[in-house]
């Protein structure tokens, strides 16, 4: 009897442990809510964009850590690859910080956000830029970061960090930005310039050094051309920047879009030969209300179609920000909105906010669902 107990008490702990370890399927998408990957832990990957390669979607992001520092780069780029899209496998670190003696650009503690990765299907290489604050410098550098892989899930190798389009002009450039520009000594408090956008030179001003470059995505056009799109001029005005064909640099042809809007966030895609754009306005970890865009052409003209959240009444894009649109594969209408809920107090707790994007004639919009998944 009592070997019957013994034997009844190790099979059940056994169980209970087995159980305890095996992962949740999920079958659906519950925005906000913790978001578990294989491993039952919360999917850590902020900012993140989405890259399906041969039959796989690798969702890479921001890896924030806990506590009081944890919106800084201590780690590095985190991927998750899912065929499903509902449940997601830790690949681990795709670009990892380098430890504080090393005195790289991306060394432990600089700030490091919304990496997006791309395939250049000529070379065959996967390539990642993101934005990149040298440490201890806050947001003034503005430069942008690229790195490079052989494998889709890495290690990724860091290349270098640029203000893009040093000496160039864009191909919208107003008369202004053409003079000699003093030099500008702006204090940017976050949302607004201390002068019209259109008086102020800082296209001039960044001309020889190159363009600021903060919030980001890529975008690759059916041509195989690829863009980078980033906040500049202090975040006033959107640039849209056309990528060398080996996606590494850039060409030097560029526009600026939405002067003085001051948008950040941009995810952009495709869909019946249009371009759209969805943006926030510039309100740090705080939400605000959602923007967007549509345009025959990448490089404009680009025509505002306003928020496309419908019933978002506190008007902060459903509590979230946006960081990429997901075109899903095989469903040429299906698109998903990603955007990051952030928790500047805990970042490692950020929830990650996806919704299901309609079209609505020349626009679309986007509606809260507590649980949803995709039509088959
Ligand atoms: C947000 C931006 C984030 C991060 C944050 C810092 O506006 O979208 O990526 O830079 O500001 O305050």
């Amino acid at each position: 009897m009592k070997i019957t107990i013994y034997t009844i008490t190790i099979a059940a702990l056994i169980l209970f442990s087995a159980c305890s370890t095996k992962s949740v399927t999920n079958k659906h998408f519950t925005p906000g809510a913790i978001w578990l990957d294989n491993n039952n832990i919360h999917i850590n990957a902020h900012g993140g964009g989405i890259l399906f390669d041969n039959g796989i979607y690798y969702w890479f992001g921001e890896h924030k850590t806990e506590g009081e520092n944890g919106n800084l780069a201590n780690v590095g780029v985190h991927c998750y690859s899912s065929t499903d899209l509902y449940n997601w496998t830790d690949e681990g670190i795709a670009l990892a910080v380098m430890p504080p003696s090393s005195r790289s650009d991306i060394e432990e503690g600089c700030i490091l956000e919304r990496p997006k990765v791309i395939k250049n299907k000529k070379t065959g290489k996967y390539i990642m830029w993101f934005h990149l604050e040298p440490k201890g410098k806050g947001y003034k550098g503005a430069l942008s970061g690229v790195a490079i892989s052989d494998n889709v899930t890495g290690p990724y190798t860091y290349i270098k960090a640029v203000r893009p389009n040093a000496g160039h002009y864009p191909l919208n450039v107003p008369d202004i930005h053409k003079l000699d520009s003093p030099a500008l000594n702006l204090s940017f408090d976050g949302g607004s310039l201390p002068g019209n956008v259109d008086t102020l030179n800082i296209l001039g001003r960044d001309m020889k050094e190159g363009q600021m470059a903060r919030d980001m995505t890529l975008f690759v056009d059916d041509d195989g051309k690829a863009y980078h799109i980033y906040s500049s001029e202090e975040n006033s005005t959107l640039h849209i920047a056309e990528l060398s064909d080996d996606y590494l640099s850039h060409t030097g042809k560029y526009g600026r879009f939405f002067a003085g809007r001051f948008m950040e966030a941009p995810a952009m895609f495709k869909h019946k030969g249009k371009y759209y754009l969805m943006m926030s306005g510039c309100t740090g970890w705080n939400p605000n209300q959602a923007r967007s865009a549509v345009s025959d052409n990448i490089f404009g003209e680009w025509k505002e179609l306003g928020d496309p959240c419908i019933g978002d009444t506190t008007q902060t894009t459903f509590h979230s920000q946006s960081t990429y649109i997901l075109p899903v594969q095989g469903k040429p209408d299906t698109y998903i909105y990603m955007g990051d809920r952030w928790n500047p107090e805990n970042a490692i707790d950020g929830r990650y906010i996806w919704l299901p994007i309609t079209f609505d004639g020349d626009r679309f919009t986007i509606r809260w669902n507590d649980k949803w998944k995709i039509e088959e």
